[in-house]
């Protein structure tokens, strides 16, 4: 379907877009029955759709109608069309205070539309920056959500609330424990590639070894290689699941797993026969399926993610600090400089970032006066980081799920799933049953 919604205010003539939701009513049980609503984030939402099975398994038991919306600037909701990224003008209502604006708009126009709906309590499910609007959802929309579900959804991972190196501490503990010295091989490639590839033969070998589109040939090629096989290891940390995937990439089953076989070597190991190991590696997560002819270096992840937008999304409210000491982490030493990161986003987009204004908007730590929040975390997800980990209060609770990557309670049930993923699964179902049921007996409509 898609809906007219406002650009910033309604009250500019033309100041409306198209935005895209996808709705499910097979189970829906009118009227009055639930409405658990996807609340979407930095990307196409039929991927979303797709890779969210849990809403699709529980929707029979609560009777549930199904909704996943759009956010605005993805996927196909552009408010300008093929100009909404041209320039910072156009991009300038990417946020996503107006992000949230528009789902509550949205949730309100079906409720006064849908027949049957109008007493329906409605429940936001989200995972990442989704779940961070899930979350941010229940708290500045309490009259349009009864609760949210935050899967793995970093809400502190903002200036001042938690170390910066925590992130890239956890996505080294997960290579760490898949397999002998994997970590310290990591660790040990970053000189490995600085001593090869400081000659013209060096550079070639390494090109060759990693099947790359195009061949490495300067030390600014270089760092961004260096960037780039940083980021693939993020990314096979993130989607660490007990079973074979597609997300950002098909995977096998305990991707980490696989790439430490590669990696396993002692200390008496050469530079080459390390890189060598490292190509291998590295092709697991690009080449798992056997397609690929060459290693791009442009593409880390689907291209289901809308990674321009979550670029400018960082560069103005979405501050994350992120750094490595080389010492808990795996990675080449490097601090977190706002002034460096703010310049790189003054020539990128035109704009700089506002450190403080996500702590200022969402209330940081201190939103122990909210309710109604699941805030689940997975224990080999490095974006654990900057999740609640501990239940605040009796309605704000935090689930772990130690053995889970990013996500992964979202996903359809597998029968490689933890213990603990589905226990998680059950007691996140029994708090939406009781929201529920607090929402049916005291209806909010009774104004005079
Ligand atoms: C989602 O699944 C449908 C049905 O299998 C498929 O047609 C569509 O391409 C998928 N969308 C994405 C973005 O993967
Ligand atoms: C650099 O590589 C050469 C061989 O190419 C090797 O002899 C040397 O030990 C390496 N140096 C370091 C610091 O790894
Ligand atoms: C290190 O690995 C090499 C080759 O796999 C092997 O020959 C050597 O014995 C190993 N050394 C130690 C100390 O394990
Ligand atoms: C990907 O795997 C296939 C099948 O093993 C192989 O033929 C191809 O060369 C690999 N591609 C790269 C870039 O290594
Ligand atoms: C690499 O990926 C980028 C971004 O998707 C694309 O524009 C480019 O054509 C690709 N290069 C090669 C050689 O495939
Ligand atoms: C929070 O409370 C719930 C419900 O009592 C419990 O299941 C969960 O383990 C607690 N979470 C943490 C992180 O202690």
């Amino acid at each position: 379907h898609l809906f007219d919604l406002c650009l910033l205010t309604c009250f500019l003539l033309d100041g409306t877009f198209k935005q895209r939701y996808l709705v499910a009513d097979k189970h829906w049980q009118q009227p009055g029955g639930p409405i658990l609503l996807y609340v979407g984030n930095e990307g196409d939402i039929t991927w979303f759709c797709n890779n969210t099975g849990f809403m699709w398994e529980i929707a029979e038991e609560l009777g549930a109608m199904l909704v996943f919306a759009e956010h605005r600037y993805y996927g196909e909701s552009l408010p300008f069309g093929q100009d909404s990224y041209s320039d910072s003008k156009h991009l300038n209502y990417l946020t996503s205070e107006q992000a949230l604006a528009d789902f509550a708009v949205l949730i309100q126009n079906l409720k006064n539309t849908q027949p049957g709906a109008q007493h329906s309590p409605v429940i936001a499910i989200g995972g990442s920056y989704g779940g961070m609007l899930s979350a941010w959802f229940r708290m500045k929309y309490p009259n349009v959500v009864v609760g949210a579900l935050a899967a793995s959804a970093p809400i502190w991972q903002f200036p001042g609330m938690v170390p910066c190196g925590d992130f890239y501490k956890i996505v080294t503990q997960d290579f760490a424990r898949s397999g002998y010295n994997c970590d310290t091989n990591i660790r040990k490639s970053w000189k490995a590639i600085n001593n090869v590839s400081s000659t013209a033969s060096g550079l070639q070998w390494l090109s060759e070894q990693f099947s790359l589109c195009t061949p490495l040939k300067t030390k600014n090629g270089i760092i961004s290689f260096k960037g780039w096989l940083q980021e693939t290891w993020v990314n096979l940390a993130m989607v660490d699941y007990p079973y074979e995937a597609n997300f950002l990439q098909p995977l096998p089953r305990w991707p980490v797993q696989v790439v430490c076989k590669y990696l396993g070597f002692n200390s008496t190991v050469s530079d080459y026969q390390l890189l060598h190991g490292v190509s291998q590696a590295a092709k697991v997560y690009y080449n798992y399926t056997g397609s690929s002819s060459c290693l791009n270096m442009s593409e880390s992840a689907t291209s289901s993610l809308g990674w321009l937008g979550w670029t400018y999304q960082a560069c103005t409210e979405m501050v994350m600090p992120m750094c490595t000491n080389g010492v808990q982490d795996m990675f080449e030493p490097e601090e977190w400089n706002f002034q460096v990161f703010s310049d790189e986003c003054s020539a990128m987009f035109g704009v700089r970032p506002r450190a403080d204004w996500a702590g200022t908007v969402y209330g940081g730590k201190d939103i122990s006066s909210h309710s109604n929040i699941i805030f689940s975390n997975g224990g080999l997800d490095p974006w654990l980081a900057g999740g609640v980990t501990y239940n605040i209060t009796d309605s704000l609770i935090s689930i772990m799920i130690p053995e889970g990557a990013h996500h992964l309670d979202l996903r359809y049930s597998n029968d490689h799933d933890p213990p603990s993923v589905r226990a998680a699964r059950a007691l996140e179902v029994k708090y939406f049953q009781q929201w529920i049921r607090q929402a049916t007996k005291t209806p909010q409509t009774s104004k005079t």
